[in-house]
């Protein structure tokens, strides 16, 4: 007789431990490991605008692949139908590839695609020179404007801008490929320097030809450092590179077991789990194995 009574009071106060449980766990430890697990192993094509997608891969994240199935500062955005990355300097690049062998990104700058000529008298180029750094692949070309009646159409390396507001003002300036500092300040004494700006190798043949928007619109290369390394590693020991849910800078190997700092133990088969990760009305909690056991065995008698 007293079963019955102790039963159902047993059960209530685990009950209210659980609930217990769901309101002190802070929403950002909510995310359990095999979340986490199961977000960051799959392929994941990011669908902006109509084409063929963006392969989104470790240190990369965005759209539906969270933060921590990469690196801080490398997220992709989709803004009018395309690809963005925003640096930390502010500076808005359109990401036009991503290759991860080499390990190597595609950009360009989205104020010189949307607009060259009203770009050209603004900042320079500025992007977080400790993750990124310039391709083998780029040039530099200096753009120098307000040259009028130095150089003509008939120039290859001539253009002309439509500046100020409403376009009235027309400027006319040159290019040139890889000048010297030294050549340059000689250069801006007598004409206005408007920026340096990388383009690809691949990019000099239209700028030969004088098709400055053409090669501008290719963008530049740069190679991206996120701990690659590591990651190469993490990956021959069987892991997924991604990030410390609570701290993104921080790498983590995403091991079958537990995350690993740098990769997987190799070797005979790790010790169980102790903790157990369950859905509860939608809220992953952490509860230790024991309670969940208790709660099972609980359940069941309580259905008889
Ligand atoms: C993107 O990069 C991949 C891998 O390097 C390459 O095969 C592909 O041709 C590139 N696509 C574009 C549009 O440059
Ligand atoms: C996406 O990139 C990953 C990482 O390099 C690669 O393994 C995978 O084959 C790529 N998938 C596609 C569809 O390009
Ligand atoms: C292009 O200019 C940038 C910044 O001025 C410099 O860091 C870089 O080395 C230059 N690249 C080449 C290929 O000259
Ligand atoms: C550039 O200017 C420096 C002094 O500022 C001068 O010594 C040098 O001769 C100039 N070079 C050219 C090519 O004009
Ligand atoms: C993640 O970061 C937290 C807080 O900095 C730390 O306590 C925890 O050990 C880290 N996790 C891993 C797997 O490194």
């Amino acid at each position: 007789m007293n079963n019955h009574f102790s039963q159902p009071i047993a059960l209530l106060s685990k009950i209210s431990i659980f609930f217990f449980l769901i309101v002190v766990v802070p929403p950002s430890y909510c995310v359990g490991y095999d979340e986490q697990l199961s977000a960051c192993s799959g392929k994941y094509i990011f669908q902006c605008g109509s084409g063929t997608g963006l392969n989104i891969s470790y240190p990369f994240w965005g759209g539906t692949r969270p933060q921590y199935c990469g690196r801080k500062g490398f997220e992709i955005r989709c803004q009018d139908n395309q690809y963005h990355f925003i640096d930390s300097a502010a500076q808005k690049f359109r990401v036009l590839n991503i290759s991860y062998l080499e390990p190597i990104m595609t950009i360009v700058r989205d104020d010189l695609w949307n607009d060259y000529c009203s770009a050209i008298v603004y900042q320079e180029i500025n992007f977080n020179h400790n993750i990124f750094k310039y391709s083998q692949n780029v040039r530099n070309i200096s753009l120098f404007h307000h040259c009028d009646g130095v150089i003509s159409p008939r120039d290859s390396n001539y253009f002309s801008c439509k500046m100020g507001l409403g376009g009235e003002e027309i400027t006319t300036g040159f290019y040139v490929i890889d000048i010297p500092e030294l050549r340059i300040s000689n250069l801006s004494n007598t004409f206005q320097l408007g920026i340096k700006v990388p383009v690809l190798l691949a990019a000099l043949d239209d700028l030969r030809r004088g098709n400055l928007e053409q090669a501008l619109k290719q963008g530049f290369e740069v190679e991206y450092i996120a701990d690659s390394i590591p990651c190469v590693q993490c990956i021959a020991t069987g892991g997924i590179c991604g990030s410390n849910i609570s701290n993104t800078e921080q790498f983590i190997c995403l091991c079958p077991d537990q995350p690993q700092p740098h990769t997987c133990p190799v070797g005979p088969p790790s010790h169980p789990k102790t903790l157990k990760w369950f859905r509860l009305g939608g809220l992953p909690v952490q509860i230790s194995s024991g309670v969940l056991s208790d709660m099972a065995v609980e359940g069941d008698l309580l259905i008889r």
